[in-house]
């Protein structure tokens, strides 16, 4: 059986399941980093760390012949698949199986003590909204699971089945911004008692006569929400990503770049924040100079948030909630 069929129904090629979002505006980003790096005799390298389906990866292999990638997941479903793609590139490409907080260590096992940028193009992938049997999706029936790593940790029909109210409450409150969380917590607890959840089906059944008929109409479908809630806590997403930053940011040279594209407003506070600690000085407020040590070790490369066109928003519609933040490192200061 090949990787496409072992995957799931869909047997499109990789290169067609997932559109790589702001992707001539990362490359532009990585660009200068990449050919400093030549320009002084180095192998570049770049860190993919979501390597998804392999489209960001492949375009900037395409476009830089001397460049290395090194390419990072959590799911192994998707590491299978851009292997197979990526093959052509040889040894220029790295694969590692790890959650992307594990920067360091990745870059530790092949022998690589920094590299040159970072591109973190966060969330889902279209991989793994459509492939039926992964329970990311409120629009198909399927074992309700929602786990990026299927090979550790509990599933989302675990976590429903067995939080406390309180804490399904602040779930889904917290990371899905829905205000009917509490109507909706009461109603996972009641329904649980009836027959635990396995599957999506249930829980949008569940969650459907939760809400008041009204709250659909202008807030999308009902489930929406409380499925997002329920991926973030079961891959434990906004805990990774507060941990990975610094460590990225740690792991690329002066004159390294990292590109981040974050699609809703919780992950992308905390890329702002990380690198809001760089952008400034941190010399004591009326400290008489500024010693090495406290300047600000980034540099912004984009003013407020790049957001793709409505073109590209009309033919990838994944790319509408898009919001890209770049930075350079200027000087050695270590992130915290
Ligand atoms: C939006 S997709 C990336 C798509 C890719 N840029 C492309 O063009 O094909 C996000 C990927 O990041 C992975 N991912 C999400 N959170 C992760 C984490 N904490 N550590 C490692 N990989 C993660 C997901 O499994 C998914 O494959």
């Amino acid at each position: 059986m090949d990787a496409h069929r072992r995957a799931g129904q869909n047997t499109k090629p990789t290169a067609e399941r997932h559109v790589p979002v702001l992707l001539s505006r990362s490359i532009q980003l990585l660009e200068p980093a990449i050919s400093a790096a030549a320009a002084a005799g180095r192998t570049p390298v770049i860190v993919d760390a979501t390597l998804g389906m392999g489209g960001h990866t492949e375009a900037l292999l395409s476009r830089f012949p001397e460049l290395t990638v090194v390419g990072l997941d959590r799911d192994t479903q998707a590491l299978e698949l851009a292997g197979a793609r990526l093959a052509p590139f040889g040894d220029r490409v790295h694969l590692v199986h790890t959650e992307y907080d594990g920067i360091r260590e990745a870059l530790d096992g092949l022998g690589m003590e920094s590299v040159d940028g970072v591109l973190f193009d966060l969330g889902v992938s279209s991989l793994q909204l459509d492939e039926v049997d992964r329970g990311f999706a409120y629009s198909f029936d399927a074992p309700l699971d929602m786990r990026m790593d299927t090979t550790t940790g509990i599933t989302a029909a675990e976590l429903v089945n067995t939080a406390s109210l309180e804490e399904l409450r602040r779930i889904i409150r917290t990371w899905g911004e829905e205000k009917f969380a509490h109507r909706i917590a009461h109603a996972i607890v009641q329904g649980r008692e009836k027959t635990p959840f396995a599957t999506t089906a249930q829980l949008v059944e569940v969650i459907r006569a939760a809400v008041p008929p009204a709250a659909g109409k202008s807030g999308g479908h009902p489930a929406k929400r409380t499925f997002q809630a329920l991926r973030i806590a079961v891959n434990e997403e906004l805990d990774v990503l507060t941990r990975a930053m610094p460590a990225a940011i740690n792991a690329i040279g002066v004159g390294g770049r990292i590109v981040v594209l974050s699609y809703h407003s919780l992950e992308d506070k905390i890329v702002k924040h990380a690198f809001a600690e760089g952008l400034v000085s941190s010399a004591p407020a009326g400290f008489p100079v500024e010693l090495d040590e406290h300047k600000p070790y980034l540099k912004s490369l984009v003013k407020g948030t790049g957001k793709p066109s409505e073109e590209e928003i009309s033919d990838n519609p994944r790319a509408a909630s898009a919001k890209l933040r770049a930075v350079e490192r200027i000087t050695e200061r270590r992130a915290s």
